[in-house]
């Protein structure tokens, strides 16, 4: 792991890398009181080419920074957070995921990223050990690399494949404008896990979360789809005026995590999934696809489904992949989304695995 401590006194000491450990904390350390504390995750993938690679890292650099400043924790630079990420990588990378030659054969199929996969978890923490409620005067970020779960094949290898999302009860809220859900901070997770644990009691993988707006009674305010458990959502419909439409929530109001998975669906949605639906023939000739950030709610989704205009509905964040949903309202009525745009989902996943590979020492 690698760490680096820091002090308002004297700013960031060189980073340390050494064993996966224990850290030494004072219990009065402000992060065990105040949450001051933000993260990130990303993978490091082994490609089928046996090269090592992370999804576009520097925009999960610049997210942490953001996150480090709203829970008052020090500034780091997002490039210097990238060289450490990677020096990282290029020791735990070839320890834990060694090159396979079995992956070398071209008929290796779809899953030939299953347990190819290391996770990346950069952390920082508040460490001061003074009990006032203040920012902290000292801090540590450290950066750990574990095993992770293949997400997708789980969801996607069920008879109904998919992630089975329950909507949140309006008691549970993820984030609200003014709070802190558009930053990765441990304290928007911890109080999530309730409605969490009871979605999986009912059966289901994650929460749907929704969000009315207090005391307003526009219908277009109550019940928004924000977000589904850790990642982001989106659905694909035909819009009640006839338009093919690729929707997520926007980020305007400080409520919705900045996906790196999102902006990566956002952009080749943009930029390449017209085409290919047109190819597909999803799509006339003469028709657009729009890709928009806009407010949606629930009863929307509710409306379109029963209507027929829904074609899709997907989480896309790091852990999850992209999978559809099978989801749930706290009504109990089950929506169904088709697996129209495999393109968009494969494409994610291999450009997670195309992208330019790490620049390690060879052999690596
Ligand atoms: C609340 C939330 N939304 C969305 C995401 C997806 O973000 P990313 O695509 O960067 O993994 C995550 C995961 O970090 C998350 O915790």
């Amino acid at each position: 792991m690698i760490t680096c401590e820091w002090s308002a006194q004297t700013g960031w000491s060189a980073p340390k890398m050494g064993p996966y450990g224990p850290l030494s904390l004072a219990p009065t350390a402000s992060v065990l009181h105040y949450a001051t504390e933000c993260y990130e995750g990303m993978k490091l993938y082994r490609g089928r080419d046996q090269r090592l690679r992370i999804f576009r890292p520097d925009l999960n650099a610049k997210r942490f920074r953001r996150s480090s400043i709203r829970c008052t924790l020090p500034d780091f630079d997002p490039e210097e957070m990238v060289k450490l990420i990677v020096a990282l990588c290029a020791i735990d990378g070839p320890k834990f995921l060694p090159k396979d030659p079995l992956r070398e054969l071209p008929d290796a199929g779809p899953n030939f990223i299953a347990n190819r996969l290391l996770y990346i978890r950069p952390t920082m923490i508040g460490t001061d050990p003074d009990l006032g409620i203040k920012p902290p005067q000292t801090a540590m970020l450290f950066i750990i690399i574990s095993s992770f779960p293949s997400m997708d094949t789980l969801y996607l290898s069920r008879p109904a494949p998919g992630l089975r999302l329950l909507a949140s009860p309006s008691d549970a809220v993820r984030a609200w404008p003014g709070g802190c859900g558009a930053a990765k901070l441990g304290a928007n997770y911890g109080p999530s896990l309730l409605a969490q644990s009871d979605a999986m009691r009912q059966g289901y993988d994650q929460v749907l979360w929704l969000y009315s707006q207090p005391g307003s009674t526009d219908p277009g305010e109550q019940g928004r789809v924000t977000e589904a458990g850790a990642s982001n959502f989106f659905v694909v419909w035909r819009t009640r005026q006839g338009a093919l439409e690729l929707c997520t929530a926007p980020t305007s109001d400080g409520t919705i995590l900045e996906g790196v998975t999102r902006q990566s669906v956002l952009d080749l949605g943009a930029q390449r999934l017209e085409a290919a639906l047109k190819q597909e023939g999803v799509l006339a000739p003469e028709e657009h696809l729009e890709v928009n950030e806009r407010w949606f709610t629930m009863a929307d989704v509710l409306e379109a489904t029963k209507e027929g205009r829904l074609l899709e509905a997907f989480a896309a964040g790091t852990a999850v992949g992209t999978p559809p949903q099978h989801m749930c309202t706290s009504a109990n009525q089950r929506l169904n989304s088709t697996l129209l745009l495999r393109w968009l989902r494969f494409t994610i996943k291999a450009l997670m695995l195309i992208c330019r590979p790490l620049k390690m020492q060879s052999g690596q």
